[in-house]
């Protein structure tokens, strides 16, 4: 088993750019071992070079989280390597264009569904095993606003973007049910927005990166007697859901 000097390690999907990459960053500044995930090899491996450069401690696992094979192999990976992971960090998502609620078709939402909440879930059960090894496992799902009913009835604007928002909502359930059924273990599960940050997802409207990261780096390095189960803004702030 490969010795990690006894860097707590972490696992972050979608880190091959924007607020996932970002995380990567700030959480190796911290001294953390980062797997840094991406779906895509070459891109990882752009990613991980630009980290390494700046002498931070990062290697890359590939994983794509809408396909149980490249989760599988990655939980294989990490179990040979290392035995177990303390941090995962599914950052991992997708927003899409889409018409107004009542003119959906069934492929945005499985689109949707599919990378932003059935692969945070799939990857969380297939990694659970190893967290479950970790002495304070944290588990992060990067929310959105969109997925919050308060957010919502709050806001002046309307906004139409059911699939993303409903994908989010479920990822929102999911973080609040598993942090039950996890409460009487060291493993805290935990849901946070970056607010809206420029990065492709948002045509590079909103703030920088390194303010949309602050909100998951707060979470991913919560002291054990930190909270479980909530959802937190930007500000690092708990949030009505
Ligand atoms: N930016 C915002 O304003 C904002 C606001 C609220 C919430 N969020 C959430 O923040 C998270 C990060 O978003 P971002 O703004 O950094 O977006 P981004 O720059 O578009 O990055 C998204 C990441 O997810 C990866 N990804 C997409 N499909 C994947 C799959 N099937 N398997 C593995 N990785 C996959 C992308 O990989 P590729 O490069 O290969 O496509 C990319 O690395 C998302 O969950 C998003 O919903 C963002």
């Amino acid at each position: 088993m490969a010795t990690n000097d006894n860097k707590k390690i972490v696992l972050i999907t979608g880190a091959n750019k924007g607020i996932g990459f970002e995380v990567a960053r700030q959480l190796a500044q911290k001294g953390f071992q980062v797997l840094l995930g991406s779906r895509d090899e070459q891109r990882g491996k752009k990613a991980v070079e630009q980290l390494l450069s700046e002498n931070l401690s990062v290697s890359l696992i590939q994983i794509d989280v809408t396909n149980q094979t490249s989760i599988d192999a990655a939980v294989n990976e990490i179990t040979n390597k290392y035995g177990y992971l303390d941090i995962l960090i599914n950052n991992s998502g997708i927003y899409i264009k889409e018409p107004r609620p009542s003119q959906l078709t069934l492929d945005i939402f499985q689109d949707n569904f599919n990378v932003n909440f059935f692969g945070a879930f799939f990857v969380t059960k297939s990694f659970l095993p190893l967290i479950r090894k970790s002495l304070s496992g944290r588990i992060v799902n990067v929310t959105s606003a969109l997925g919050s009913i308060y957010f919502h009835e709050t806001c002046k604007q309307s906004y139409f973007h059911l699939a993303y928002s409903a994908s989010k909502a479920s990822l929102n359930m999911f973080t609040y049910q598993l942090a039950q059924e996890l409460k009487n273990t060291n493993i805290k599960v935990n849901t946070c927005t970056p607010g809206l940050t420029a990065t492709e997802l948002t045509n590079f409207h909103g703030h920088s990166v390194e303010i949309g990261a602050k909100s998951t780096v707060f979470l991913a390095t919560l002291p054990d007697d930190g909270p479980t189960g909530k959802y937190f803004n930007e500000n690092c702030q708990e949030e009505k859901w």
